[in-house]
């Protein structure tokens, strides 16, 4: 990483015209050779992001970095542009690679450094789009620096149509430096913990309404109504960046990843009521998936979770072992992962450090 962060020093990264041409140009004579990035992967808890923040910082002299995101609010937003982009009439006559050719020239005129944390791939929209989007990347000299849960190869494993993927996988290995962070320390375990931030203990309501008291001064709340993507969601009682919900309410609606960015982004803190234990079998399926996304957006956001369980974090996801050894059979890799980085994070949440830490607010 010292090199990498040594080499992006004498980078000369191409130059691309002002936004408002739309058409990206740039002068091929100008580019040095780039310096390869870095995918690094491991265990959840192992310290990749913390690596991946060391090395933004020294890059970019403790300045915020554009170019750093989280994978999958990287993709949403690059989805919804192309959208966007499509609706301008004279656009729709020039099809996708001319979307991705004008929106790559907007992403690297703020960097050629592309930080992505949590790289993953969990559907066929964004596994179909990866390869034109980071051939053009590649191909005008962007450098990524991705922490990831999964070594590449594995990527997309036992998705649709994975042979078209493959080629990006081979892409990445020639343009990464691919890194796996051995360690077998959850460092997320060894933090300082806070008491019944993480409650599963009698008289959960009672509990809750206490920190809740506590947190207001005795205030009542009030409902809030946010607008999300032309629908609307209501949180059922708030004070001043402080909700409160069930899990039922976030959790067994038709929610996504986009509805639950926004409530992150609002609220610098969640009272959550009501987590239950989720397993065995998979009667639960969609609530664990959204009750996974809602968990990362938070601490993607850091934002500060209080809540009441039917268990420890540990047991809160289905954990069936069949004959073969292997965790529960009808969840696929990447959600059994997923199972493991949030019960990690939820350790994480209650701990003095995490609690202290500022709340992410949107851009
Ligand atoms: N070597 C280390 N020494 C001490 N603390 C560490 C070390 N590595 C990580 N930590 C701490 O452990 C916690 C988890 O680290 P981090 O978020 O970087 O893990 P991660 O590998 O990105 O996990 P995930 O796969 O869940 O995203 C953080 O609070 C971090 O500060
Ligand atoms: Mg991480």
């Amino acid at each position: 990483m010292q090199v990498l962060a040594d080499n992006l020093k004498h980078y000369r990264p191409p130059v691309l015209s002002p936004a408002k041409s739309q058409a990206v140009w740039y002068s091929p004579w100008t580019i040095k050779e780039t310096p390869k990035g870095i995918y690094l992967y491991g265990d959840v808890g192992s310290g990749k992001t913390m690596l991946m923040d060391l090395f933004l910082d020294v890059v970019s002299g403790g300045k915020k970095h554009k170019n750093r995101v989280h994978f999958n609010a990287f993709m949403l937003d690059f989805h919804n542009k192309i959208h966007l982009w499509r609706q301008n009439p004279a656009a729709k006559k020039l099809g996708q690679d001319s979307a991705v050719d004008a929106l790559v020239g907007d992403i690297l005129r703020e960097s050629p450094l592309l930080c992505f944390d949590e790289f993953q791939v969990t559907n066929i929209a964004d596994a179909m789009l990866l390869g034109r989007l980071f051939n053009n990347l590649w191909s005008k000299g962007a450098v990524l620096v991705a922490t990831s849960n999964r070594p590449p190869d594995d990527l997309y494993r036992g998705g649709i149509q994975r042979e078209s993927f493959l080629p990006f996988i081979e892409k990445l290995k020639t343009n990464c430096i691919i890194h796996c962070l051995d360690s077998t320390i959850d460092y997320r375990l060894l933090n300082e913990k806070i008491r019944d931030i993480y409650y599963h203990g009698p008289k959960p309501k009672e509990h809750l309404d206490r920190i809740w008291d506590q947190l207001t001064e005795c205030r009542e709340g009030e409902p809030l109504v946010l607008q999300l993507l032309g629908r609307s969601l209501t949180i059922p009682v708030h004070f001043r960046g402080l909700a409160r919900c069930s899990f039922e309410e976030l959790c067994n609606q038709p929610l996504g990843p986009a509805d639950f960015r926004i409530i992150a982004e609002t609220f610098h803190t969640l009272i959550l009521d009501d987590i239950p234990k989720l397993g065995p079998g998979v009667t639960r399926a969609n609530e664990a998936r959204r009750f996974i996304t809602l968990i990362d957006e938070l601490y993607n956001q850091k934002v500060k979770l209080v809540c009441s369980a039917a268990c420890p974090p540990e047991d809160i996801f289905p954990r069936e072992v069949d004959e073969k050894g292997k965790n529960e059979v009808s969840f696929g890799d990447e959600e059994i992962f997923a199972f493991n980085r949030v019960v990690s994070r939820l350790h994480e949440m209650q701990s003095k450090a995490y609690l202290e830490s500022k709340h992410v607010l949107k851009m």
